[in-house]
């Protein structure tokens, strides 16, 4: 009989007899796909794995010390934590193009990669958390890991590396099982989806420090009343946008002109469709509450009741 218990010790198995003494590379996302495909590979392999994550300042409030915490200090795994922040925000200087965002940012974790897997030495292996759709949707698995739009984390055919790819039989709620059969924590078993070029696409044209931190701190006060109000586990996608937008608002007897926040919630299975999340005018009133009294330099806030099609999840 089949249960994720067995399902793990086999395929920990099958990797131990696939990689043997060789070494292994994991570009470490914190998403649950390369999260549980990098710890089942650790049981696997122990030091041989080495994570590689990539902090390309476009990051949520809070991701990066969860990553280090978790893989580093809990699983003590081999991290290399790269702090690209300057390097891509750099890069992205003056340039407002969504498409343009994602190439530079595509081509820039790909080079980051590249330097440091460089620097670990011969690796043989490298650890993709492709699953089982991925690989319906594509084709093949390998297909589906340069897929740019749905993972910048997939990196180029031509890095010669033999792929690892335990969760290619599974489906998402699989993953997140395996995921708790094997440790993780529920932050991040549970965690929505998130893109790969990260905040970039969620600050609507130029992106500048200012923008990233007024989106970093409205996004974690909406994120943190969904979960203490049980509708992050009910939505499939849930963040805050910055539109390039200021408008006119008052506090006190002044007038202020301030940013807008956009928030965002769906329901989908794929991200193919999606709903908009009719959630309680309560929640809502306290998140707004919150976030204008709680984010210096906002004065407006507002819920994107557009479904997907015709809208798309992002806003970029
Ligand atoms: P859209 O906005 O196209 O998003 O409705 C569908 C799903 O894809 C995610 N998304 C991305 N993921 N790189 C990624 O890794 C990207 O450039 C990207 N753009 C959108 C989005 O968050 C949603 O889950």
């Amino acid at each position: 009989d089949w249960t994720m218990e067995s399902f793990a010790q086999r395929a920990i198995k099958e990797i131990k007899e696939q990689v043997g003494d060789e070494k292994v590379v994991c570009a470490l996302s914190g998403g649950v796909d390369s999260s549980v495909a990098a710890v089942l590979v650790h049981k696997a392999v122990g030091d041989n794995l080495t994570c590689i994550f990539v902090d390309h300042g476009l990051l949520r409030k809070g991701e990066a010390d969860e990553v280090v915490r978790t893989f580093k200090e809990q699983f003590q795994m081999n991290l290399v934590f790269v702090d690209a922040k300057e390097r891509f925000l750099g890069k992205l200087k003056g340039v407002r193009d969504p498409e343009q965002k994602r190439k530079i940012i595509g081509h820039e974790f790909i080079r980051v990669f590249e330097e440091e897997a460089a620097k670990l030495g011969e690796i043989r292996y490298l650890v993709q958390g492709t699953l089982y759709p991925d690989v319906v949707e594509s084709g093949t698995a390998t297909a589906a890991t340069i897929k740019s739009h749905h993972n910048v984390g997939g990196l180029p055919e031509d890095m010669k590396f033999k792929l690892i790819e335990p969760l290619k039989w599974l489906f998402k709620d699989e993953v997140r099982e395996l995921g708790l059969e094997l440790g993780l924590p529920e932050s991040i078993v549970w965690r929505h989806p998130f893109p790969g070029p990260g905040l970039a696409v969620r600050v609507l044209g130029e992106i500048t420090e200012e923008k990233l931190r007024i989106l970093r701190e409205a996004d974690y006060i909406f994120i943190d009343e969904l979960k203490k109000s049980g509708w992050y586990r009910k939505t499939w996608q849930a963040f805050a946008v910055l539109p390039n937008l200021q408008s006119v608002g008052v506090m006190g007897d002044e007038r202020t002109y301030a940013y807008t926040i956009a928030l965002r919630a769906v329901t989908s299975e794929d991200g193919m469709t999606a709903d908009w999340v009719r959630l309680p005018y309560e929640l809502l009133e306290k998140i707004s509450a919150r976030i204008v009294g709680e984010v210096k330099g906002v004065n407006r806030v507002v819920y994107d009741i557009t479904s997907k099609p015709p809208a798309t999840i992002e806003w970029e």
